[in-house]
């Protein structure tokens, strides 16, 4: 199957009454409101999610999509690349891609759609993250996009989605970013630290990240008889991030029995490598977090040899 493609638009809106006014005076149909509730799966490559969905109000029957998609994050109109397969049992579908993958994050919201020719006009109310509205065109297969381009732009003039509300992330990074997975990355920290191989320092460590996609991996510290040899948690989980595709660094959890784990030099220079200076490190006891700290504030005056060269 061919994918399909749309030019998609999203901004914060702080009057949604005024828009949905301002999108009904440009000619928009009102198609009414739906109650949708997407769970992310942390999916190796592109963004894997399954979609509920049920009409607001009336007793009509609930339907879900599993959605594979992938999408450059920029602060501008996009296109996106996806897939639909309809799905007939979402709690089983749920569990096992959980159990597979796992889940990074869930986003629940009510979405008012509107019809404005072929375009898409979603006024959405999403927990957590309040009130967004979003343009999307969908594109005809042999479309080279400029005719979605500039419908877009001028219902996006039309409903005043001005540069400063226009956001490049979806809901779900966003909510991320609100620490909505650092329960999972806390989690996985855990199951790591069980498993660490420590036979000389009896010392296991554990650590989850997160990257750039939402997934999240994790790493324990791994000895070796010859001392030197051995590996720290921090490592061997940016190897596993790495490895997967992502290319950096968004939380960090590091966990070990112990009154405060802190990374040592060389992991927070490693960390460094792949993370922001405001990068939250959670340091953790078994139980959960106990503090968590910007990376900055592990690594002042961080090295970085593209600075160095300047
Ligand atoms: N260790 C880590 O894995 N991460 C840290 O942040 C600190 C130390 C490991 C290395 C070694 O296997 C054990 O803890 C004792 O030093």
């Amino acid at each position: 199957m061919n994918a399909l493609r749309n030019v998609e638009l999203k901004a914060r809106d702080p009057e949604p009454a005024r828009t949905l006014q301002a999108a009904l005076a440009a000619g928009a149909q009102d198609q009414g409101a739906l109650h949708q509730r997407d769970t992310y799966f942390a999916a190796r490559e592109g963004r894997l999610k399954l979609r509920e969905e049920r009409p607001e109000g009336d007793g009509a029957p609930s339907r879900a999509q599993l959605i594979a998609y992938a999408r450059a994050d920029e602060a501008a109109a996009r296109t996106s690349a996806y897939h639909l397969v309809d799905v007939p049992d979402p709690p089983g579908l749920t569990a096992a891609l959980d159990a597979a993958l796992g889940i990074s994050v869930v986003v629940e919201k009510t979405r008012r759609l509107l019809l404005a020719g072929t375009v898409r006009i979603h006024l959405d109310h999403v927990e957590g993250l309040g009130d967004w509205v979003e343009l999307e065109a969908v594109a005809p297969p042999d479309s080279d996009l400029s005719a979605e381009h500039a419908q877009v732009a001028a219902l996006r003039a039309a409903l005043g989605m001005t540069d400063d509300r226009v956001v490049a992330t979806g809901y779900a990074a966003l909510l991320l970013e609100q620490g909505a997975a650092t329960q999972r990355l806390v989690d996985l920290a855990r199951r790591a630290m069980d498993r660490a191989y420590a036979p000389y320092s009896h010392f296991n460590v554990g650590v989850g990240l997160r990257d750039e996609a939402g997934a999240l991996h994790s790493g324990a510290n791994v000895e070796n008889s010859s001392y030197p040899q051995g590996q720290c948690a921090e490592t061997s989980a940016i190897g596993a991030l790495i490895s997967s595709g992502a290319t950096a660094i968004r939380e960090v959890a590091v966990m070990a029995d112990t009154e405060l784990i802190v990374p040592c030099g060389g992991c927070r220079q490693r960390l460094a490598e792949f993370a922001e200076p405001t990068t939250p490190v959670h340091l953790c006891g078994p139980e959960g977090v106990r503090r968590t700290v910007a990376l900055a504030e592990l690594l002042p005056l961080a090295f970085d040899l593209a600075e160095a060269q300047a």
